[in-house]
């Protein structure tokens, strides 16, 4: 199958990696840092695993989404601050058969998506992985976990069986839900409770939990973000959000989440599509959500890295 990703990030570039360990599978990464598609194309992308170091010499990079043309699958994993940008500048990799794919953090992104190609082409889902970017053509791969996907429409199609199926082949464990926008919220209230205490406390995730005044806060802004999703009628697949956003810490207990990655950078973050989802959400619900309007807050103010 040919396969692009859009956006070669640590966690682009973990599955990227992954897929075209397939032999079927021809995967091209689009980025458009220059010296990170260099190294790829020249040393391949190093990853660090369980202690071992792998090697990807398969797997293609390119800043120029042209000389990759239409796939069949394009897996959408820019930040969600980028999405619509990234869906603008790749338009040459979706022809009028292909399928993408959001895996991205945050609420919003299956809309940016919809406008721009035809939505009946666009699946979603989630992932519990963690990886963490080391540098140009190199990451760790920090926390294991499910992929989730599914149509928008809950059915159980021919397509999305393929894509499980290609995803299982490539070694990532994948499951299909009936119920992608639980999914989406199921993922939101866990960045609720991890990234932004990690970008504020530069902790790794599993740290977050050896503290008990970061660990109430945790707890707070998932119970905000779960009341949020009671009042808007939203069908979680994980009811406790709480226990799972803890579990999730343990999982990727190594891992310096996305958020944590970007401030240390000086990107701009995702918080607006995740604490500051859960503060717009509620407002449309009726929830008042000062926790997490204090989370975005302070990350907004850190992510204009006044000096
Ligand atoms: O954004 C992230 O870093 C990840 O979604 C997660 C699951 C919090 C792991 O670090």
């Amino acid at each position: 199958m040919k396969i692009a990703v859009v956006g070669a990030g640590a966690m682009g570039c973990l599955y990227g990696a992954k897929l075209s360990a397939v032999e079927s599978n021809q995967v091209t990464l689009l980025d458009v840092w220059q010296e990170h598609v260099d190294a790829i194309n020249v040393n391949g992308l190093e990853m660090e695993e369980k202690g071992e170091i792998l090697n990807y010499g398969q797997l293609m990079a390119t800043s120029n989404p042209a000389s990759v043309g239409p796939v069949d699958l394009a897996i959408i994993f820019v930040k969600s601050t980028l999405t619509a940008a990234a869906m603008e500048s790749n338009q040459a990799v979706f022809g009028p058969e292909t399928i993408a794919l959001t895996l991205q953090n945050g609420l919003g992104n299956v809309d940016i998506i919809s406008s721009h190609i035809n939505p009946d082409h666009v699946l979603a889902g989630t992932t519990a992985h963690g990886a963490t970017m080391l540098g140009p053509g190199k990451i760790r791969h920090a926390g294991f976990g499910k992929t989730i996907i599914g149509e928008l429409n809950g059915q159980l199609t021919e397509r999305i069986s393929l894509v499980e199926g290609l995803f299982q082949e490539a070694g990532l464990e994948t499951e299909v839900s009936d119920n992608v926008v639980g999914l989406i919220w199921d993922k939101l209230l866990v960045n609720t409770g991890i990234n932004a205490l990690t970008g504020l406390t530069g902790l790794e995730n599993g740290k977050l939990l050896q503290y008990p005044e970061i660990l109430q806060l945790m707890e707070e802004a998932v119970r905000e973000g779960l009341e949020v999703a009671h009042a808007l009628g939203i069908r979680l697949n994980i009811p406790d959000g709480v226990s799972h956003t803890k579990e999730v810490c343990q999982a990727t207990a190594a891992n310096r989440s996305s958020m944590l990655q970007d401030i240390t950078n000086g990107k701009q973050t995702e918080i607006d599509m995740i604490n500051g989802a859960i503060v717009r959400e509620g407002e449309k619900a009726g929830v008042s959500t000062p926790v997490n309007h204090t989370l975005t807050n302070l990350i907004k103010f850190l992510q204009r890295n006044v000096k």
